[in-house]
């Protein structure tokens, strides 16, 4: 047997390629702040906080480049124990949300992030009861609030990334009831407490004080993932995710195999920090990196990957290169 023969040149590898990226599967993340000029991110390198104005270029720049859609996350200036500018209909993530379906809508899917932790002054997922723990139920009651305000907002798919039981069945039960029967839902199942989200708290300018260990999934843990991924199809999510993505790819690929709803994953924070601050000294090719840590989630099986390199690798994938 000579394997070889189908790796001997770039016309055959071509043919032989098993997996393949297209601009259409890929998902940008976007933060919005609410006050002053855009503002580099120090701990993630080439990404911005836009404002109300300069997000309008980047949503250009990635329909422009033919990606899948957008996440919006905003950065409110204001926090307070209920994240009340979650809900506000001016709060910074409503009102972003409006502008990127005025300037992009019918080219890009505009998708929100559906959590209290960047509108809270404590920085959990979630509202907090007496003795300060994470009050699910109470919780789940802020979010269907957040389902309402975002779907009227424009947002077309909300993510659910709280990590509450029963979220999804009842923001999907909230929806319905007010007539958004067409606003999709992405559920963020199987999502580890993950320490890669480390430059993500810089990003939004989190106050979180501890963990959020009582909520997000044990990262060891790999049935747990596909569970959690089972109960929201049962709820009726119409995407389930895992997160974050390179170090979980066995679970993604147990939670493609089973689920018969689309299955994406996110490509996070400090996942796109590593590659780009080993390719700052020299110590990997920052494209192959790039490429090839969304392709091996693609391969994994992720029908769709949010990635901050959206845009960047869309072109680069128009190029052909
Ligand atoms: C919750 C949320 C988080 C991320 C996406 N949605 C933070 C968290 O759960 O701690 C992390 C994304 C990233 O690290 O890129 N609003």
């Amino acid at each position: 047997m000579r394997p070889r023969r189908l790796r001997a040149n770039p016309g055959i590898r071509r043919l032989a390629s098993e997996t393949r990226l297209h601009p259409a599967q890929l998902v940008l993340p976007l933060f919005v702040r609410e006050e002053g000029g855009p503002m580099p991110i120090a701990s993630m390198p080439g990404v911005v906080q836009h404002t109300l104005d300069s997000v309008r270029g980047a949503v250009q720049d990635a329909a422009a480049a033919g990606i899948g859609g957008v996440m919006l996350f905003g950065v409110p200036s204001v926090r307070d124990a209920t994240g009340s500018g979650a809900t506000h209909p001016d709060g910074i993530l409503n009102r972003a949300t409006r502008v990127v379906a005025d300037e992009v809508g019918d080219a890009l899917v505009v998708q929100t992030d559906l959590c209290l932790d960047e509108f809270t002054d404590h920085g959990h997922c979630g509202v907090l009861d007496a003795l300060g723990r994470v009050d699910n139920d109470a919780t789940l009651e802020r979010y269907r609030e957040m389902a309402l305000v975002q779907a009227a907002s424009g947002s077309a798919l909300l993510g659910l990334s709280g990590m509450m039981d029963g979220q999804v069945a009842a923001v999907r039960e909230t929806l319905d009831g007010a007539g958004f029967v067409d606003t999709a839902i992405l559920a963020y199942s199987a999502k580890y407490a993950s320490a890669f989200y480390g430059p993500f708290r810089d990003a939004v300018e989190s106050t979180l004080d501890g963990d959020r260990r009582s909520y997000q999934l044990d990262p060891g843990n790999r049935r747990e993932g596909l569970r959690e991924a089972m109960l929201d199809i049962e709820e009726g999510a119409d995407v389930v995710m895992v997160k974050p993505a390179g170090s979980y790819l066995d679970v993604l690929a147990d939670v493609a195999a089973a689920s018969d709803i689309p299955v994406w994953a996110y490509q996070v924070s400090g996942e796109y920090s590593m590659i780009e601050a080993a390719a700052m000294q020299g110590w990997i090719d920052r494209k192959r990196a790039v490429h090839e840590s969304v392709l091996g989630i693609h391969r994994a099986g992720a029908d769709v990957v949010l990635t901050y390199w959206a845009t960047e690798l869309a072109g680069w994938l128009n190029n052909g290169d």
